[in-house]
């Protein structure tokens, strides 16, 4: 017998056929329906193993109900929807997918960046709703990007990566981490600071920190007033790093310019939220790592990482609990 897993999402059944010798797969088959938490429960009863999205609550309930489960791989490299120590605890193996959405996610981060900056989402509505009349020296200008400085809050694999860039655009580039990352130092000439002299000297704000409680809520009103006018803050983490309601406000009292945001505190956000409806906020359905090559590579690395475990090795990219 094939040891089973259940997969949260519908994937493609070409990637589906190239493990089917080795697993048992089920999944969800509704593409534009999310699966409803209890249907998640019901069907990790019946498998070894479990394939989930950002949005499935894996919660200490969940993990008890299904002590069974052998490894839950989490389809992102962001794992703040598991609880990770009631899992270790139980003996279920978590996996998540680091390095393969690296570059893909920066890419985003940096286009975001670009577009809010350039008001480029702006100009382009503009047109399209024949809004085009003139032209005027300060018509649709935005603010320049190289040569600025940018703050990268932390300096993990996407915040290197988003720190290259950076150079490619002859910016200054400023990071803050939990730990000092020399690599970034030396390799890319990032300067360590303090989150304070981040907020203050940066002309970008790039939040690229996973959500812990020690990040819940960093970007709040005083961060927000340490901020300097122009600056433009860009979020592709998690929504919950950011006080939604102090970053509206910073926005609608011009305490700083602009926001790009890719994640938010509720996902999928409503259309009617206030901060939506602003010109100079960016937003995008949280699709940082969202290019097909990089999803199937992140699938498949999830399927990888279901076959160790449910064939007694060792999972290739393994949550540890610190
Ligand atoms: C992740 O992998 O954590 C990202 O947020 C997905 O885009």
């Amino acid at each position: 017998m094939k040891p089973s897993i259940y997969i949260s999402r519908s994937i493609p059944k070409n990637i589906i056929d190239q493990y089917a010798s080795k697993l048992d797969i089920h999944m969800w088959e509704h593409e534009a329906v999310p699966i409803p938490h209890t249907t998640l429960m019901e069907k990790a009863q019946q498998v070894d193993g479990l394939i989930c999205m950002l949005s499935d609550q894996i919660d200490e309930a969940f993990l008890a109900a299904n002590s069974h489960l052998k490894v839950v791989s989490n389809l992102a490299v962001g794992y703040d929807n598991i609880d990770v120590a009631a899992a270790t605890a139980q003996g279920t193996v978590i996996t998540n997918t680091p390095d393969v959405l690296t570059e893909t996610t920066a890419d985003l981060g940096f286009a975001l960046l670009m577009a809010t900056a350039r008001r480029i989402p702006e100009a382009t509505n503009l047109i399209k709703n024949n809004g085009w009349k003139e032209w005027s020296p300060y018509f649709m200008a935005g603010a320049d990007i190289h040569h600025k400085t940018i703050g990268i809050y932390g300096m993990g694999r996407i915040g290197e990566a988003i720190a290259k860039r950076a150079k490619g655009f002859d910016m200054n580039v400023l990071y803050h981490n939990r730990r000092r990352n020399k690599t970034a130092e030396k390799a890319i000439g990032a300067s360590y600071v303090s989150i304070e002299q981040l907020l203050k000297e940066s002309d970008f704000v790039v939040s690229v920190v996973p959500l812990t409680p020690e990040t819940s809520h960093t970007f709040n009103t005083k961060a927000f007033q340490l901020m300097k006018e122009s600056a433009i803050f860009i979020n592709i983490s998690r929504g919950k790093v950011v006080d939604e309601t102090a970053l509206l406000h910073a926005l609608e009292t011009g305490k700083i310019r602009g926001a790009g945001l890719d994640v938010f505190d509720q996902e999928p956000i409503d259309g009617s939220h206030p901060l939506l409806k602003l010109e100079q906020v960016v937003c995008l359905p949280h699709i940082g790592s969202a290019s097909e090559e990089t999803r199937t590579a992140m699938i498949k690395l999830c399927l990888d990482n279901c076959c160790s475990v449910l064939y007694g090795a060792d999972a290739r990219t393994p949550v540890l609990d610190k």
